[in-house]
This record gives C-alpha cells, structure tokens and sequence, in this order.
C-alpha cells in the first residue's frame, strides 16, 4: 500500500503532481463556483487554523492582501476561541485536512455565533467540519496517511492561490497568465522531486545537529515556519523559524557553528535584503543552506550549500520551496532513524481541545 516507498510521507511527497493537478482540475473546469454572498463585498478575511493548515493560511494572507487589498488576519484555532475577537461580520476561512480537529470546529462554530459567514477548505469528505461550514472546498490530496501533513498543505495552497486569484483586482489577463503558471506547477514539482538525491545529501550533514533555524521574508516567512515544523514533528531536531529581518531582536544570539540556517530565497522584492540578511548570519559562522532559484549566480558566493529551485513567478516559490523542505525534513529524520509516518506524542488528528 506504500507503492513501493519506504514511508507513507515519502510517497505522499512523490503524489503532490498528481494532487496539485487533481486540484486545478476541480475548480479550474468549472470555475471556482463561489456564491454571491461568498465573494459580494467582503470587507475582511478572518484564517482560523492548527499546525500546518495554520501556516497555509499565513500564505493565503499574503496572497490576498497582496493581489486583493481586502485585509486578513490570521488566528491559531485554539487561541480564537478563548479570545474572541472582533469579526465585524468578517468573511471566515477555516483550513483544516482532516475536518475533525476539535480547535478548529470548535472557532468555526463561534465565528457563526458572532455573526461571520464560514468557509472551510477541507480535504477529508463527508468530515464534521463540511457539516458546519456555510461553504466548503475541498482540497483534492486523497487520503493522508503520515502524521507529517505534506500533499495536503499543497493542496490547500492550490485552493488559496485560486481565492486570490479569484478575489483579485488584477486584469483579467494577468490572472489568466498566473493560472498559467500555476497549471505549470506539477511538472515544475516533478523537477525538485529529481532533486532528491541532492537534498538527501544535505540532509545527511543536517543529521548531525540539534538546533535549525529557518529564515524567510515575504511569503518565505510561514515557508520556512513550515519547513521548521516538518523538522520537529519528525526528526525531533529543534528547529525555529523566524523573519529574517527579526533575527538580530535576539535570536542571533543563537547563531553559530552549532546552528544551521536554511534560507528560503523567494525571488522578489525581498530578494537583496534576504541575502544582507544571510551574509549576516554566515558572519555568526553558521552553516547556511540555501532555497533559490535555478539561475540565481549570486547566492552561491555567500551560502555553503544551495538547493535549486526551478524558476517560477515568486508567489509559487512557496510550493517549490515546501517540497524542498519537506523532503529535507524527511531524509533528515530517515539518517536519524526516527518513526517517520507516526513520530511520537503525535496523532493525525487531534480531536481534544
Ligand atoms: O487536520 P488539520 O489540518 O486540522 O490538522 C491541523 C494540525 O494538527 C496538523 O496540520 C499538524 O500540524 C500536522 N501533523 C503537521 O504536519
């Protein structure tokens, strides 16, 4: 039933292609059929989420604010229901695979009571939390067995990128060039998975350690909050994630040769002061290993190792990019001889509040 893979985290990478496509085609046949009441004057966009659907929704914040302007706050499901915080009868997105995670039912039915409409992207079918959302889109991964979520944070990506895009102020044309790009997306996944030999490679030197540090800006940010999570669920090193720019606040205290940095390179505005920031840290004598581009010249003067990406339009970096982590999650954690589909003190979903 592993079809041949090791692990089930293994081969659910390896589906991620086959998911982004299954995905597209969903929503790209038919349009992404949202009622009016859905997508008609919505003033704000409110993420409620756990774990990694926590981090998908990090990025469908920046997605959105960036190609709509319409302002979103994300909010962990578990702190949203004790704080209740003001909805102004916002727009609701819930982000749960499972659909049975108690925090998340849990915030879902209190945004209702506050008077927000909810939407929940979802990937198990028939699950509690498609019962009590107003709407639902579900994410086209098919069944994930590994604790360590992978093809469905993809899918949940995909099922963001079209909401922004469909929510977006841009020409109709731009928006047709960016579904363009994404319908690329499979076969550019299936040029990092090529890749693996390379990333296991680092993952065998990363083995060796105790502490990570992950750094982005930008949309690399919750890329490199996910790759951090990956690191911990399964290889048990502690890994920590922060915006490059917020390293020198403090953490920069822990930087040093006991400390590799992964760096996640998106190729936009943030590209120059991401690699002041890296030169920074190589500074404080840390191993860095970089996420960028395929024809990036530059980075490879300042970092130790690189691993490449294939060139897409930046906002699609973070798919690229989260393959590539979780698959250096995965090789670190196999050289560490760690129970990779079912890590300790984990379930796949956590029904208790
Ligand atoms: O089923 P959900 O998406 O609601 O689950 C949320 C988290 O429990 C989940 O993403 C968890 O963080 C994963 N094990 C991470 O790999």
């Amino acid at each position: 039933e592993r079809g041949g893979y090791e692990h089930f985290m293994l081969k659910e990478i390896h589906e991620i292609p086959k998911v982004i496509e299954d995905t597209l085609f969903e929503y790209l046949s038919e349009d992404i059929e949202m009622d009016a009441s859905f997508s008609a004057g919505i003033s704000e966009i409110v993420f409620i989420a756990c774990g990694t659907s926590y981090h998908a929704s990090l990025v469908g914040k920046y997605l959105i604010e960036k190609l709509t302007g319409i302002p979103v706050r994300v909010e962990f499901a578990s702190e949203f229901i004790y704080h209740q915080p003001p909805m102004h009868r916002a727009l609701t997105i819930a982000i749960t695979q499972s659909g049975e995670t108690a925090d998340t039912l849990e915030a879902m039915r209190i945004a209702k009571k506050l008077g927000a409409k909810t939407l929940a992207i979802v990937n198990v079918l028939g699950s509690t939390a498609t019962r009590v959302a107003d709407h639902v889109l579900y994410t086209r991964a098919g069944p994930e067995i590994s604790v360590a979520a992978t093809k469905s944070f993809i899918a949940q990506l995909i099922v963001l990128y079209l909401i922004a895009l469909k929510l977006s102020r841009l020409p109709g044309s731009e928006v047709n060039r960016l579904i363009d790009e994404l319908r690329a997306m499979p076969e550019l996944v299936r040029k990092v998975l090529e890749r693996e030999g390379e990333i296991e490679q680092i993952a065998v030197l990363i083995s060796g350690y105790e502490n990570m540090m992950y750094i982005g800006r930008g949309i690399g940010v919750p890329i490199a909050m996910e790759g951090a999570l990956k690191m911990k669920e399964i290889s048990y090193i502690h890994a920590e994630a922060y915006p490059a720019g917020e390293l020198k606040h403090g953490s920069f205290a822990l930087l040093g040769e006991k400390t590799p940095v992964i760096a996640s390179l998106v190729p936009d505005e943030t590209y120059e002061i991401m690699l002041n920031n890296i030169k920074e840290v190589k500074a404080r004598e840390s191993v860095v290993v970089a996420v960028a581009d395929e024809d990036d010249q530059e980075v490879e003067k300042y970092v130790d190792f690189v691993i490449r990406v294939p060139k897409t339009e930046h906002i699609f970096s973070a798919i690229t990019h989260s393959v590539v982590l979780q698959l250096l999650a995965y090789h670190t954690a196999r050289k560490r001889g760690c129970e990779i589909d079912k890590p300790r003190n984990l379930a796949k979903s956590v029904t208790v509040e």
